[in-house]
């Protein structure tokens, strides 16, 4: 039986994803697993049953993945579980900028109980004309889990897409629809676009890249949203283009003193994942990756490990964590060899410092080995399953 210790409220759909093998409990002391999402976790004294956290969201700053690293527990999250919930509001956000709503919404709201409503419905209606989506160009810069949605939804609506990813993962470059142009320079996206929405992390290499210099090569009237991160666009440059009427609406989720109640800013209080369904998606994914690490050993989607799957246990395997130094497969294998072990499969991968072995043998290992494994410089944890 696996234990499960819930650090925060845990959307009921994915907890009853838990078979009759795991166990939800309250004492954090004697669980063998964490399920997180906001609480933090840098100063709480964790049980050395612990070997595993899973984050239902996608930021992990809550939690101390080098430390943890260290002592052989895998941390998870749960990326793209929200992907739908924020490409959603981006549809929104995309008319906002090109339906003057809000002007309208306010203006019905402060005559509403006006006699004759209906007719200076008609009359006013004009000052909030606004232009159809259809036909114009929208420039994505990034096509991950979200940038490949909203590529797509925007394809769908008639734009013509642009998009820009040097990085682009073999994963996104299929999901994302044929229709969409693939620009090879950002400047491509800047000079061509009416609408430009950013999806990438806000990293050292994109913080501020919406800044004064992107922001002049852009056409005029443009139309920018931000649903990523505040930080990726310089707020000052933002402002100015306002004011030269350079841009044309700013969408954020991201509000802050500064660019917040800024003339044509629309801007919401983050909101892109605030959906039962993204919560319930982030919790059904983090249970299966912990059911699927606890039983199996398998990796997927974790923030300080490398991702390792060699599918179900079959007869018997050996997991362990290392750090990432030469020779450590040839003494891990030595030792399995000592004693006579064949290995069926295999698998080593390392990220950063850290590095992961799986080793699935035709019996189960003694007592003896494994103590051995333990005991090679290096080694943080071992596991059979
Ligand atoms: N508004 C919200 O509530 C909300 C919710 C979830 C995520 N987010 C934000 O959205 C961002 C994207 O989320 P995701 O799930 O699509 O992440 P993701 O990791 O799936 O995709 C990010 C993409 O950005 C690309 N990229 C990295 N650097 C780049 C660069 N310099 N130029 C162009 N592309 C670059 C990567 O190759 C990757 O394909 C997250 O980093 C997060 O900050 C916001």
């Amino acid at each position: 039986m696996y234990t499960v210790k819930c650090l925060n409220p845990i959307s009921k759909q994915g907890l009853d994803l838990f078979d009759s093998e795991f166990e939800v409990i309250d004492d954090l002391g004697a669980a063998d697993a964490v399920l997180v999402r906001s609480a933090k976790m840098h100063d709480l004294e964790v049980p050395d049953s612990m070997i595993a956290v899973a984050r239902a969201g996608a930021g992990v700053n809550n939690i101390p993945l080098d430390e943890y690293a260290a002592k052989g527990i895998t941390v998870f999250n749960t990326p793209g579980a929200n992907a739908n919930g924020v490409k959603e509001l981006v549809v929104a956000g995309l008319l906002l900028a090109s339906r003057d709503i809000i002007g309208g919404y306010n203006w019905v709201k402060e005559h509403a109980g006006d006699e004759d409503l209906a007719k200076a419905v008609e009359k006013q209606k004009k000052a909030y004309a606004g232009n159809e989506l259809k036909g114009k160009s929208i420039g994505v810069i990034g096509l991950g889990a979200i940038g490949v949605l909203v590529a797509n939804i925007c394809n769908r609506l008639g734009m013509k897409v642009y998009g820009y990813d040097p990085y682009v993962s073999v994963r996104s470059a299929w999901s994302l629809s044929r229709m969409v142009n693939h620009s090879s320079s950002l400047d491509e996206i800047f000079e061509k676009c009416d609408y430009i929405t950013v999806h990438v992390p806000c990293i050292d290499s994109t913080r501020g890249m919406i800044n004064k210099e992107a922001i002049a090569k852009m056409k005029d009237g443009v139309n920018i949203l931000n649903f990523a991160r505040g930080e990726l666009a310089d707020d000052q440059a933002i402002i100015e283009g306002l004011a030269s009427n350079k841009i044309k609406h700013y969408v954020t989720d991201f509000p802050n003193p500064t660019i917040a109640g800024v003339d044509r800013v629309i801007t919401i209080p983050h909101l892109g994942a605030s959906t039962e369904e993204s919560e319930d998606n982030c919790a059904e994914m983090a249970v299966d990756q912990l059911m699927n690490y606890l039983k199996n050993g398998n990796i997927i989607n974790s923030v300080n490990y490398p991702n390792c799957d060699l599918g179900e246990v079959e007869t018997a395997r050996i997991t362990v964590h290392h750090k990432n130094l030469p020779n450590m497969i040839g003494q891990l294998t030595a030792i399995l060899a000592a004693d006579n072990h064949n290995i069926q499969n295999m698998l080593n991968k390392s990220k950063g410092d850290w590095a992961y072995s799986m080793l699935d043998i035709e019996r189960e290992p003694s007592k003896e080995v494994i103590e051995k494994m333990k005991a090679v410089d290096g080694v943080v944890r071992v596991r059979v399953l």
